[in-house]
């Protein structure tokens, strides 16, 4: 059975199952390593497209021992069908305790029939205990029509990788101060927006979030906070080049994908092209917020105009002593979102700080 071979499917695109038997559905996602109740194990967090764009699932969770057998932990972040179900004893627990201004916040945002939750992410904060997800908060919104017109950066927390996790609300990040400036479709009006993201902790602890905004023309590196809840510096007084960073202007850039290797900084990207692929690109940096020097196409075999049909997720550090770095991309079926496929592949290191994506089906990690 396909699930049972000890290869990834690689270009190939094959289905792939939890131990259960069940199609896992964790689109746009990311996997890493956390050791829980002392057992370190892989998580991979992802969007549920079960219902497929929408109803929306929430925010799926899976872990395993090799990334090749995966346990279905659940939804950890769930979505809500009326505010009704604000008094259902799981929702209770979590926002029993929120007034209702703020209740009726999370519905917005939560709400199955009308939100949209893309490209989540996770965190551990050392200090606080707490995991922190970041994911992409959008959908239909009193005064917002559209399911991309909201923009904005959800957060959750938890106290274990496979949840329950409350969300503790939806944000606008930093922005360029000057409303004569270039917003693309946001516009001055929609400034701060948020679209694509990823986050990315550096072995200093800090971590930073990586978002599409201005209409998706720039990429923000943004610092957060000690918790990793929240911006480091409030919109309102944060500085470019110190708090934040606008990167590739006018690029038009999603699929944020950054990792780190040695004293290099890598930042892989796709172009803005819907749930159709397009070539990917990436930049490397020596500080995680730049500045970052373009490199081009990270792929050069057959289909390559396509990223192999996928638009990256994630690149997990694997074993960095053995530069074991996988990438991690979607290959979106738009007419059948929930059968979209997992492309893995793994990246290679070239001279002169270069890396390739190979077109690979079927291969076997070192
Ligand atoms: C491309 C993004 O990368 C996806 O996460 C999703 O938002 C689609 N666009 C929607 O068209």
């Amino acid at each position: 059975m396909e699930h049972e071979k000890e290869t990834f499917s690689g270009t190939a695109g094959a289905r792939m199952y939890d131990e259960e038997g069940g199609r896992i559905q964790a689109h746009g996602g990311q996997i890493q390593k956390f050791t829980v109740d002392g057992v370190e194990r892989w998580y991979w967090i992802g969007e549920d497209k079960t219902d497929g764009y929408r109803p929306c699932g929430g925010i799926h969770m899976y872990s395993s021992d090799d990334l090749h057998h995966w346990k279905d932990e659940g939804v950890i972040l769930r979505t809500m069908q009326s505010p009704e179900a604000f008094s259902e004893d799981y929702f209770q627990a979590l926002y029993g305790a929120c007034p209702e201004e703020e209740k009726k916040r999370i519905f917005i945002d939560l709400d199955r029939n009308n939100c949209v939750i893309e490209r989540p992410k996770m965190l551990y904060n050392k200090k606080t205990g707490k995991y922190v997800i970041w994911f992409h908060a959008d959908g239909r919104a009193p005064g917002c029509d559209g399911d991309y017109g909201k923009a904005k950066a959800g957060v959750a927390i938890g106290d274990s990788p496979t949840g329950a996790f409350r969300l503790l609300g939806s944000y606008k990040l930093h922005y360029h101060d000057d409303p004569d400036a270039e917003y693309g479709f946001d516009g001055w009006e929609n400034r701060g927006s948020v679209r694509d993201l990823n986050v990315f902790v550096d072995r200093d602890d800090t971590a930073y979030v990586i978002y599409s905004s201005e209409g998706n023309r720039t990429t923000f590196i943004s610092r957060l906070n000690e918790s990793y809840t929240a911006l480091a510096t409030e919109p309102q007084n944060a500085r470019e080049g110190v708090d934040f960073t606008r990167n590739f202007i006018g690029g038009f850039k999603e699929a944020h994908a950054m990792f780190r290797r040695g004293e290099d900084y890598y930042l892989i990207q796709s172009g803005c092209t819907g749930w159709s692929p397009n070539p990917a690109s990436y930049a490397i940096a020596k500080h995680p917020m730049g500045p970052w020097r373009e490199m081009g196409d990270p792929c050069a075999d057959k289909g390559r105009e396509t990223t192999y049909d996928s638009q990256s997720s994630c690149v997990v550090a694997v074993d960095e002593k053995r530069d074991a770095y996988l990438y991690m991309g979607d290959r979106w079926n738009e007419n059948d979102l929930g059968d979209s496929r997992y492309i893995w592949l793994p990246v290679v290191f070239l001279p002169e700080g270069k890396i390739a994506l190979p077109n690979m089906e079927n291969w076997t990690k070192k």
